[in-house]
C-alpha cells in the first residue's frame, strides 16, 4: 500500500471537530479520514499549555503510530493557538492548525478592517489570532473574546435556545457598533455551527469558517507533496476517548457521517 492512501488524521476535544470532517468530506473524498474526538478531557479551553501537550500527544502517537496518518489536523482552536510548535518539534510527520487558513481569509475579506474571534478561555489568553493577524497586515484591530459557557452548551447540543439566540444578537449589536464586519469561529464548536452564527447575523457579518479554508489549505499541501489518494475512496473514522454520546446525537445532523459506526479509542494509548 502505498503512502497516499494513509490517512488524515483531525484531533479535537468534542463535537466541534466534526466541522473539519465535514469541509475535509467535500474538498478531498477520495481520502481516508480518522476523526479522534476526545470528550474525556473536554474542555480543553481550560486547560493550560502542558496540560494540552501531554492530553494530545497520545491521540497524535495512535494516529501517527498505529494508523500511520500522513498528516495531522489540530481542528481545535485550542490546540492551534497553545502548542501547534511544541507538537510539531515533537513529532515527525506534518501537523497543520487553523491559524494561520483562518486568519489569512479574514484578512482578505475584512473590509472595515476590523475583525473579532470567538473562541475559547485558552485561545484568547495566547492571543495568537491577533498576533498572527496582525503580522499579515499590522493595519488590522482584532479583538478575542472568550465565550466558554456557549461552547459547553454547543458541546451537549444545546445551544438551539432563544435565551442564547437572544444573548448572541445583542453581542452582534455591539459588534456592530464597534464597526467590526468580519468573526471568525475560533473555536471548533462554533465553527460546527457557522450557519446558526450565519442566520443570527442576517448576513451582517463576514462569517470566517476555519475548516473551509483549513481543508483548502491541506489539499494544496498534499498536492505540493505528492500525498493525494488517487486510489478509492478511503473511509470515513470516528474514533472517541471517553462519552461518545455527544458525538453520536451530533453526527445524526450531517447526512454523510450519520451512518458512521463510532469506535473507542484504544486504553492502551490513553
Ligand atoms: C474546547 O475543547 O474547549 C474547544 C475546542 C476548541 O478550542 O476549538
Amino acid at each position: 500500500m502505498d503512502s497516499n492512501s494513509n490517512p488524515i488524521g483531525v484531533i479535537d476535544s468534542g463535537v466541534g471537530g466534526l466541522s473539519m470532517v465535514v469541509a475535509l468530506d467535500r474538498l478531498l473524498s477520495l481520502e481516508e479520514i480518522v476523526y479522534v474526538a476526545d470528550p474525556f478531557y473536554f474542555p480543553y479551553g481550560e486547560k493550560d499549555k502542558k496540560e494540552l501537550i501531554h492530553i494530545v500527544s497520545s491521540l497524535i502517537s495512535y494516529l501517527n503510530e498505529v494508523l500511520k496518518a500522513k498528516l495531522i489536523i489540530t481542528a481545535c482552536g485550542t490546540i492551534s493557538s497553545n502548542c501547534l510548535d511544541e507538537l510539531s518539534a515533537l513529532f515527525q510527520l506534518p501537523i497543520i492548525g487553523i491559524i494561520d487558513p483562518a486568519s489569512k481569509e479574514a484578512v482578505k475579506k475584512t473590509k472595515t478592517g476590523k475583525v473579532i474571534v470567538l473562541a475559547t478561555s485558552a485561545t484568547v489568553k495566547s492571543g495568537t489570532f491577533r498576533k498572527h493577524i496582525q503580522r499579515i497586515d499590522s493595519s488590522i484591530t482584532v479583538k478575542e473574546e472568550a465565550w466558554p459557557e456557549f461552547v459547553e452548551a454547543v458541546e451537549k447540543g444545546l445551544h438551539q435556545t432563544d435565551e442564547w439566540e437572544k444573548w448572541i444578537r445583542t453581542q452582534f449589536i455591539r459588534f456592530q457598533k464597534e464597526n467590526f464586519d468580519t468573526i471568525i469561529m475560533g473555536c471548533t464548536h462554533f465553527a460546527l455551527i457557522s450557519t446558526f452564527f450565519q442566520d443570527i447575523s442576517e448576513s451582517s457579518f463576514i462569517i470566517i469558517n476555519p475548516a473551509l479554508a483549513t481543508a483548502q489549505e491541506v489539499k494544496e499541501y498534499l498536492k505540493k507533496s505528492n500525498l493525494l489518494n488517487q486510489s478509492k475512496v478511503g473511509k470515513k473514522r470516528i474514533i472517541v476517548r471517553g462519552n461518545s454520546a455527544n458525538l453520536q446525537k451530533t453526527i445524526q445532523n450531517f447526512s454523510n457521517l450519520k451512518k458512521i459506526n463510532i469506535e473507542a479509542f484504544p486504553e492502551k494509548y490513553s
